[in-house]
């Protein structure tokens, strides 16, 4: 749980902020480990006074940025040099699920901007089977709903769920405006990246499997 990986967390945090250089552009991932790491990270940039630019891939992100004073750009303006992140489940061949947080579509494109992203993970994370423990979230365009439910009878599928708010009535809207479907996979293969993202509606899939990931260990 939350707790008793804190102590892994806090250590992925002090790797990732020792490889902070002056001048650099951060993709900023969100999560938990992701904001223990921005801490760490904002601590070295005030004790030593470095010019670093964060990219944030949530207004959850940002938030913690502008909190803990960090200086931020946007995907517009500035390329990453390189990011940070968390995962839900990575597998042996470093292929991840991503978006427990549904902030998938930003996570995506600022990991498809950045040379290189470092996925901090705590032993909870790695899985035999990628989809053992999370199912696979699809950003969907309200309109695509019905759309992208039909065309996902072609998959390999065990269960489809609207992620509903938890703290709201009715299901969750991304910060895009979209909402989240929640599909449960018997298998995953490669080419189901691409194959899910070719269905209309569908903005972004949860699964990262061909980005330049280095997954960060304590
Ligand atoms: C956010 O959308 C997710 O992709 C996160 O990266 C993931 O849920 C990891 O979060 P924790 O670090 O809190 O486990």
């Amino acid at each position: 749980g939350e707790i008793s990986n804190l102590e892994e967390k806090n250590k992925l945090a002090e790797k990732i902020s020792g490889k902070i250089k002056d001048g650099e552009v951060i993709g900023v991932g969100s999560g938990s480990t992701a904001y223990l790491a921005l801490k760490a990270i904002s601590k070295r940039v005030k004790q030593e006074g470095l010019e670093v630019l964060a990219v944030p891939t949530s207004k959850e992100a940002l938030l913690n940025c502008s909190m803990l004073g960090l200086k931020t750009t946007t995907l517009s303006a500035a390329k990453p040099d390189w990011g940070f992140d968390g995962a839900d489940e990575v597998d042996s061949n470093n292929r991840l699920i991503k978006g427990r947080g549904g902030a998938l579509f930003a996570e995506k494109l600022v990991m498809a901007s950045a040379p290189k992203t470092y996925i901090l993970v705590d032993e909870s994370k790695f899985v035999d089977r990628l989809g053992e423990k999370f199912p696979v979230p699809l950003e969907v365009d309200p309109r695509a709903i019905h759309l992208v439910e039909t065309r996902l009878a072609q998959f390999p599928i065990q269960g489809v769920k609207l992620r509903m708010a938890k703290s709201k009535d009715g299901p969750v809207i991304t910060e895009s405006g979209n909402l989240i479907l929640d599909v449960r996979f018997k298998k995953i293969s490669n080419e189901m990246e691409k194959e899910l993202s070719f269905i209309p509606g569908v903005i972004e899939t949860g699964l990262f499997i061909s980005y330049s990931v280095e997954i960060l260990t304590v």
